[in-house]
């Protein structure tokens, strides 16, 4: 799990990271009372989970709480890299001397963790990964001893801190090694940390990604909830496979790897009717019982911005009768709610059955087909009509 800004700030804060006062908005309305709320100069920042906010017009410094209104009017809606923001953090000013950067990941392929750190911090960063690889140090961290003082030393200098900065911000990376270790983290990002005017560091952004295969160790639910778009929280719930996605072709399939490539191929498709795209990522798994179906189907003709749906199933221990039989119970449950166009195009055991099921059925919004790249054409011109 990706975390927002916000839920990094806060991570960092009951750990003793040391951070600025953050609150966050969902409206301008919100966000001029957090202004006022925290006092003098403040920043008004995007919470979308992507890099690069900053030079996407996302983060504004302000100067009063109808400067920070009318600035998240601005961001609010504004579409970074994809990603529409919905909420901003409204985040204490800092008077910047110098911006740094740190982080501590997981390295899989080293089987180590890694810690990246550079005195050059701030939004050049990925630049100066590229052009001047030897100014961002890369310090292999032992999972056994971790970051301790005098590692957290090591880093600072291999960073290129100047000796006087070596002490306060091998601190910080000792602390920020701890949150990474007890909440069980893959990425903790401090991107910049700052050196401010009257000489305190501060981490002003953070990235973190927990891992899920620990999840069962941590109280998240809640940090979960705030993550979860509607759509995919409600998936969720009803225990679906369900990611949501910036198009307009649902898709449902069964099997990680079906699902994916029903992905591809409808992108593909999608080039020749509109560019429109795949709307979703939802694996029904094995069963495909009619409850299943149905609830998929659900999540799907919820997407406003879905205009058809493709279920490309493969019969196997779950045969194609049984899968039909599941597409016509999710569709006699759902009633007026299936408002949109579905293709389904089924394969594999007892697909002849299936098929007589739909054909008999003869739902006016159902319509077969018999290849997955002909469902993918089907499903991709009817979202562009
Ligand atoms: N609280 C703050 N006070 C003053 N300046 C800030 C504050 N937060 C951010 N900034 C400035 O805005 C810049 C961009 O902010 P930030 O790094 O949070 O967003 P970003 O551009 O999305 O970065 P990234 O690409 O790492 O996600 C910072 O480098 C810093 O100069
Ligand atoms: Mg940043």
């Amino acid at each position: 799990m990706d975390l927002f800004e916000y839920q990094a700030r806060d991570l960092f804060e009951n750990y003793g990271v040391p951070v600025l006062q953050g609150k966050i908005a969902d409206t301008p309305e919100e966000a001029e009372a957090a202004a006022a709320a925290i006092g003098g100069t403040v920043v008004v920042k995007a919470q979308v989970k992507v890099g690069g906010r900053g030079k996407a017009g996302g983060v504004k410094v302000v100067h009063s709480p109808e400067e920070a209104k009318a600035a998240a009017e601005k961001i609010l809606g504004l579409d970074i890299k994809g990603h529409v923001v919905k909420r901003v953090m409204i985040a204490q000013g800092a008077a910047i001397d110098q911006e740094f950067y740190f982080s501590v990941l997981l390295d899989r392929s080293n089987r180590t963790f890694l810690s990246l750190c550079s005195v050059e911090g701030g939004m050049e960063i990925e630049q100066l990964a590229v052009e001047r690889p030897d100014a961002l140090a890369k310090i292999p961290v032992s999972a056994v001893t971790g970051i301790d003082k005098a590692k957290a030393l090591e880093i600072a200098k291999a960073g290129g801190f100047p000796d006087e900065l070596l002490d306060s911000v091998a601190d910080v990376f000792v602390k920020l090694y701890d949150v990474f270790k007890k909440e069980d983290a893959t990425l903790v990002e401090v991107n910049p940390l700052v050196l401010t005017k009257d000489g305190k560091i501060l981490a002003l952004d953070g990235k973190v990604t927990l891992d899920d295969n620990a999840e069962f160790r941590h109280e998240r639910e809640e940090m979960e909830r705030d993550q979860l778009d509607p759509l995919e929280a409600k998936a969720k719930e009803m225990d679906l496979n369900y990611v949501k996605l910036d198009g307009q072709v649902g898709i449902i399939g069964n099997g990680a790897g079906l699902v994916m490539s029903t992905l591809d191929v409808v992108a593909y498709a999608g080039e020749r009717h509109g560019n429109v795209k795949p709307a979703n990522f939802l694996d029904i798994g094995g069963g495909a019982s009619a409850e299943v179906m149905a609830a998929g189907l659900d999540v799907i003709l919820n997407d406003p911005q879905v205009r058809s749906v493709f279920v490309n199933v493969f019969g196997g221990i779950t045969a194609c009768d049984a899968v039909a039989n599941g597409i016509v119970g999710a569709l006699n449950t759902l009633g007026e709610r299936a408002s949109k166009p579905l293709v389904v195009r089924l394969d594999g055991n007892n697909v002849e059955e299936g098929r007589k099921i739909l054909a008999d059925f003869n739902h006016p919004l159902v319509s077969l087909a018999d290849t997955m790249d002909g469902g993918a054409d089907k499903a991709a011109a009817l979202a562009n009509k």
